[in-house]
């Protein structure tokens, strides 16, 4: 009796201490994003298991609602009651406006120890940093000037090919919509609409006209007839969606061209990350190819990971080895090749990438050395918040028909007149 007591007490012990070790050996990370489209689930499950090879347990907050809007409300509930994630999905210079409230951490030990200032362009520093500390990590970079195309409808449009010119481009859609198709696939929320906005600007006026109309502001730039040329140019797509697009999540619309029911989708290189989750590949079953008329220039933005104030030793340590995954170079290529972004770092090589994301690199890193790299208005790359919802309604508005042309660039005009964003 005595001594099954001893060891029964001693069990006791040894699982109470190997519970303690367990819940010590296991510190947890909690990420809260956005990606749950059958390509990005596919994507951040490599994150979760690179985290999970480092010994970390995860935890995810995975808020639906294309574009992260949902998930930026539910952020703010969760700062303001004092619930913070350990890491979360941020877009453009929205990762400033949390680190001027100082609920970030500064990563800049760790920064230093890993290199990230070497690796990492400047152009993609400045959304990780504040007040020249790290306080996010860059994942992969996104760019929106892109077109997917269904080859077999294509085909049965009778349509040779990538259109080179934006007249090729409307002809090639409309040659389509004759043959039974849907001449441009498109999800009619306004971040999707705004994304084409972004661009067919870059495709009218370059990305020189861009900076000076979104970033410089020029008023004579805003009222320009380029700028009146651009939302011509979005009321001759408007002609091409279909009746029911409004409201559409994205991925539906890319859902369409890959199911062969539409030729085109404009829309960031996530979409390549449907197309490769429903086993097809680039050349064989579908182009991509920038708009046509913004070749050679490159509207990007970042999947930034925001790592918010935590407690204690082991929430502190288990943030940083995070950090120090999420660049990790292997796991760059590994999940940029599903999610159909680019690294973030400059070193990584693009040997796993298919020809989308071959030319997406070459792309990204050509249209810098040129200055013709530019950070995309829909996601916070170019203004800040009040202006890029501004832009992103007057746009929305003009595209369902209800503002014409002109009061499109006037309304424009407006609000980027305005100084105090
Ligand atoms: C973007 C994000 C992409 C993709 C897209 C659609 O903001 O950068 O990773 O998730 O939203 O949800």
């Amino acid at each position: 009796m005595k001594a099954s007591v001893v060891a029964g007490s001693a069990v006791s012990v040894a699982m109470t201490l190997s519970v303690c070790l367990d819940a010590r050996a296991a510190p947890r990370v909690e990420v809260l994003h956005w990606w749950t489209s059958q390509g990005e689930a596919a994507a951040l499950a490599t994150l979760r298991g690179a985290a999970q090879a480092e010994g970390l347990e995860w935890k995810e907050a995975s808020i639906v609602g294309g574009g992260g809007e949902q998930a930026m409300r539910t952020l703010k509930a969760r700062v303001d009651a004092g619930i913070s994630p350990t890491a979360v999905q941020v877009m453009g210079l929205e990762v400033h406006e949390w680190a001027k409230r100082g609920v970030l951490t500064d990563l800049n030990e760790l920064a230093a120890k890993e290199g990230w200032d070497k690796v990492v362009p400047p152009a993609l520093q400045k959304f990780s940093k504040f007040n020249n500390k790290w306080v996010a990590v860059p994942v992969n970079v996104h760019s929106y000037n892109w077109v997917w195309a269904s080859n077999a409808v294509l085909a049965k449009a009778g349509v040779a090919g990538e259109p080179k010119t934006w007249d090729q481009f409307v002809a090639a859609a409309e040659a389509a919509k004759r043959a039974g198709f849907v001449g441009l696939a498109h999800g009619g929320q306004p971040w999707q609409t705004a994304m084409v906005f972004d661009g067919v600007v870059l495709a009218t006026g370059g990305a020189d006209f861009y900076r000076k109309a979104f970033i410089e502001r020029h008023p004579h730039t805003l009222s320009s007839p380029t700028m009146k040329k651009v939302f011509a140019r979005m009321t001759q797509l408007r002609g091409l969606v279909d009746k029911d697009s409004e409201g559409r999540d994205w991925n539906f619309a890319t859902a369409m061209v890959i199911g062969e029911r539409a030729a085109f989708q404009i829309m960031g290189d996530f979409a390549k990350g449907e197309f490769l989750a429903a086993g097809k590949r680039p050349g064989k079953d579908f182009l991509c190819f920038r708009l046509p008329g913004s070749q050679g220039a490159v509207s990007f933005g970042l999947d930034n990971f925001a790592m918010f104030a935590v407690q204690g030793a082991d929430a502190i340590g288990a943030q940083q080895r995070l950090a120090k995954v999420m660049l990790d170079k292997k796991f760059q290529s590994d999940f940029n090749v599903i999610k159909g972004s680019v690294p973030a770092r400059m070193d990584v090589s693009d040997a796993a990438f298919d020809a989308c994301g071959k030319r997406g690199i070459k792309e990204l890193a050509e249209a810098s050395r040129k200055n013709a790299l530019v950070g995309t208005v829909v996601f916070g790359h170019a203004v800040a918040g009040p202006i890029k919802n501004s832009i992103t309604e007057i746009v929305d508005q003009h595209f369902n028909g209800r503002m014409s042309d002109d009061d499109a660039v006037k309304a424009i005009a407006a609000a980027l007149r305005r100084t105090n964003p």
